[in-house]
């Protein structure tokens, strides 16, 4: 016990200690020479099924010119395309094109193209990231309310996935409800000079297609986005416990702009954010959000926190994670999240500051060499943390009945989620109905849960059956809404009849892209006109690659069968059971 608190603190000691060098995440595409015959990947340098995916060549267009150029010549050729961003940061399989196909980057479209401070709009190229829309909008007095918290993400990238931050209020927390205007070039017959582009402002439906893709309509060259004028806002937080959570998630978000909760539910504590615009921007603060696990993090402290968790795995010390957890809790409160109130100190509730300082952050993007002692916690390119992202919406009807499973689970096993409080809880978001026909179809919240994941495939966690069980609840018992850009594959299982405006979606995508030339086998299983989310082989459900309904899919020789779930038996979970 004592060895393990030990361990636990320099865990800790190191976490807070940042250093001033680090490095600006790899590129997610590798090519042998002259941007041809290259593999893309996603940030986490890997796919949910572990492919590697191949793509001919890579193209770079630099004005929207060039663009239309080569989608046309892709479209002359039947050559299959997908578009890919400057990070990759989507976890599916999106980024990929079949057949050896054509990469399209929008890494050099990077422009900030219009700032109109009277209609409070700003029009920007699709590879501007959201902090460049951030800090221009500001530079300008404007501000982008509600937006995701990691800034590294492109504006043309995150709307294809429906990124969000988390509001019920105004327009919503989605960032494609603040979309007024997309410009997409997407293929075309031999009439049309092989490529079109389409310009779609508010009175056209197919903006509702456009704004939430998949990137399957064609390259998003344009998007407009409706800001408003800059304002501060007053954020605490408070922690208490989880009794009464199923209620109070949903009074909670109703009575803050900016809500969220996270949720560490072994601890049986709960941390409500309470974040509200205040009615002058002369209120005083110059607060600073600038969020811990966004910051750059010495390479030997993610090489310890990855070594000491795959040890505790391997010698199933279930205490020795919640002891860690607990104490990752205890030091990101006792450091305020990484929040400052006024001159990079903080003194104390509440932090008030302006939304651009607040909303987003991700100084791990900064780079000023390349020695690899600092980097984001998610690269690939050294042993730092490595794990899954589940995330899917319930509605907020009934939400509570969702949190009172986890409860019941919690209760049977109450060690089974300390890991999860390694990457502090469960974060839960608000998000809203929307009219984009692949957007979220009722107000609800969304949980974001992270957990580890073996470098080995065949190696079961952990609990895994806890974990697998509430992934199961969410998805199927409540049919939640997963996350496009993040989850595993059984997240998608049937995910499209989950949305009622689907067969919109999909005449837009028919017309836009009639030879399916931005389609792959991913976006097809996902869209549900193929076969195959699922794939079905030994140990596939250790991977989420599909839900058990054999032991040979988890891993009878490791002791772990599929079996039905604790409370929800329509489950099927991998379960470890020693025999005696
Ligand atoms: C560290 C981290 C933090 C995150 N934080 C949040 C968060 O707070 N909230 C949230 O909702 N999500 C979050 N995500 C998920 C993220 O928002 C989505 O994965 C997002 O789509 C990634 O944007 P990207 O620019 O990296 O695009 P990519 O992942 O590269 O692309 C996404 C999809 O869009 C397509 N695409 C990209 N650009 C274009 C274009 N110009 N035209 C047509 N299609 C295009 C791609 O082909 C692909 O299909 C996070 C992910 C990570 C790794
Ligand atoms: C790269 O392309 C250029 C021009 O197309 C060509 O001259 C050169 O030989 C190529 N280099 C390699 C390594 O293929
Ligand atoms: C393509 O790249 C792979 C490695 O990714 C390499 O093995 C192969 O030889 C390359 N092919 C050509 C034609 O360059
Ligand atoms: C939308 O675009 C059409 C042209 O396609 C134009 O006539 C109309 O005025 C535009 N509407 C708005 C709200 O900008
Ligand atoms: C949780 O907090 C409430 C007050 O906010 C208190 O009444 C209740 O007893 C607490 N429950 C537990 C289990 O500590
Ligand atoms: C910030 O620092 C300056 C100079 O050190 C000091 O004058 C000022 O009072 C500080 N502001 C706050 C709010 O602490």
């Amino acid at each position: 016990m004592r060895k393990l608190e030990f361990k636990s603190t320099i865990f800790i000691f190191l976490f807070i200690i940042y250093g001033v060098i680090s490095t600006p995440p790899a590129d997610p595409i590798q090519c042998s020479s002259n941007n041809t015959n290259c593999t893309i990947t996603n940030s986490n340098g890997v796919f949910p099924d572990r492919s590697i995916c191949r793509a001919s060549e890579v193209m770079y267009p630099t004005t929207e010119a060039e663009l239309i150029s080569i989608v046309a010549l892709a479209s002359k050729n039947n050559r299959k395309v997908k578009v890919a961003t400057r990070f990759s940061h989507s976890i599916p399989k999106l980024a990929c094109p079949d057949d050896n196909g054509l990469l399209i980057s929008t890494k050099n479209l990077n422009r900030v193209l219009k700032v109109d401070v009277k209609l409070l709009r700003m029009t920007v190229e699709s590879g501007v990231t959201l902090r460049e829309i951030i800090s221009e909008a500001a530079r300008f007095e404007m501000a982008l309310p509600n937006t995701p918290y990691w800034w590294g993400l492109t504006i043309g990238g995150l709307i294809s996935t429906g990124a969000h931050g988390s509001t019920l209020w105004g327009k919503g927390s989605a960032v494609h409800e603040y979309v007024t205007h997309i410009r997409i070039v997407s293929p075309a017959g031999c009439e049309d000079g092989y490529a079109k582009v389409r310009n779609l402002n508010e009175s056209h439906q197919d903006l509702n297609a456009a704004r939430v893709s998949l990137g399957v309509l064609g390259v998003i060259s344009q998007v407009t986005l409706q800001l408003e004028p800059l304002f501060k806002r007053s954020l605490t937080y408070l922690t208490k416990n989880d009794s009464d959570l199923g209620d109070e998630l949903i009074t909670f978000g109703k009575k803050h702009e900016f809500a969220d909760v996270t949720w560490y539910p072994s601890q049986q504590k709960v941390l409500y954010r309470i974040d509200d615009r205040v009615s002058s921007v002369n209120t005083f603060g110059n607060g600073l959000y600038d969020s811990i696990g966004l910051r750059s993090t010495p390479s030997s402290t993610l090489t310890l926190s990855r070594t000491t968790e795959e040890l505790q795995e391997a010698t199933h010390d279930t205490n020795g994670k919640c002891i860690n957890g607990k104490l990752t809790t205890e030091t990101l409160a006792g450091i305020a999240y990484g929040l400052s109130n006024n001159n990079g100190t903080f003194i104390g509730y509440p932090v008030v500051g302006f939304n651009n300082r607040i909303q987003s952050s991700g100084t791990c993007l900064d780079s000023l060499d390349d020695q690899m002692s600092t980097a984001c916690i998610w690269d690939s390119r050294i042993k730092g943390p490595f794990n899954y992202d589940t995330a899917f919406s319930i509605p907020l009807s009934i939400v509570k009945y969702f949190i009172e499973d986890v409860k019941k689970l919690v209760q049977l096993e109450p060690k089974a989620l300390c890991g999860l409080d390694l990457y502090n809880g469960i974060l839960m978001r608000y998000v809203t109905t929307s009219s984009a026909y692949l957007g979220k179809t009722e107000d609800a919240v969304e949980f974001d849960i992270i957990y580890y994941r073996s470098k080995d495939p065949l190696t079961p966690r952990l609990y895994e059956d806890i974990i697998e069980e509430i992934e199961q609840i969410g998805l199927f018992k409540y049919g939640g809404l997963p996350h496009w850009g993040k989850n595993r594959n059984i997240g998608f299982v049937g995910a499209i009849k989950k949305y009622n405006k689907a067969n919109r979606f999909l005449k837009v995508k028919k017309k836009y892209d009639p030879k399916r030339l931005f389609s792959s086998d991913w976006t097809d299983q996902v869209l549900g006109l193929k076969e195959g989310v699922t794939i079905l082989k030994d140990g596939c459900a250790l991977e989420g690659l599909c839900i058990c309904s054999k032991d040979s899919h988890c891993s009878p020789k490791k002791n772990y069968f599929c079996r039905p779930g604790r409370i929800y038996k329509d489950a099927r979970v991998c379960r470890l059971h020693v025999k005696t």
